[in-house]
């Protein structure tokens, strides 16, 4: 089923303006996308109703979407991490909302070799992080206490590769089961 079959509610209900950001159809608007991005104001008593922390892992609300982009939700306990990933034929911004993540990115080094860290870094209220076409990473909340992010993609992330770090091998799959469908 294609991502426009079944669209979200409007994302204005949740202080979401989406026009900025589909600027993203054009690479040269990135940079306007992600001013508007932190700009974001979320209006909690409704972005409320969508948070859903699960035991196991990451939870992954998809808030909106249609044919160029995806909003998501992603909830966090402590020690909830997404495996060290592509993004496929998508680029996106991500931000925390509440809480902290730490971000930890990689590079190959070349066939058979293990991909090399090359930052670690904690990301607090309104920083945002960018996923381009060759970010490979890993997000993690490292920290004691829930955190909330939001994420936006396009086009919507349909697969992308999970890597093992020491061998730097990618291994296709599909987004998560959304707690919200
Ligand atoms: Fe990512």
């Amino acid at each position: 089923m294609k991502a426009s079959a079944t669209p979200g509610p409007c994302p204005r209900d949740f202080g979401i303006d989406l026009d900025p950001l589909r600027l993203s159809a054009d690479p040269d608007g990135q940079a306007h996308v992600v001013e508007a991005f932190t700009r974001l104001r979320p209006d909690w008593a409704r972005l409320s109703q969508r948070i859903v922390f699960k035991p196991d892992s990451y939870s992954r609300c998809r808030l909106y979407g249609d044919d160029n982009l995806e909003v998501l939700l992603l909830c966090w306990l402590p020690g909830h991490a997404t495996p060290v990933h592509d993004h496929g034929a998508s680029w996106g911004v991500s931000m925390p909302i509440c809480g902290t993540l730490v971000e930890s990115a990689y590079r190959q080094r070349g066939a058979g070799l293990a991909l090399e860290r090359t930052v670690r870094a904690t990301l607090t209220i309104g920083e945002v992080a960018i996923e381009r076409g060759d970010t490979i990473h890993q997000v993690e909340n490292a920290s004691s206490a829930p955190a909330v992010s939001l994420h936006v993609y396009s086009p919507p992330l349909a697969r992308y590769g999970a890597y093992d770090v020491d061998t730097g091998i990618a291994t296709p799959v599909a987004p998560p089961a959304d707690p919200c469908g």
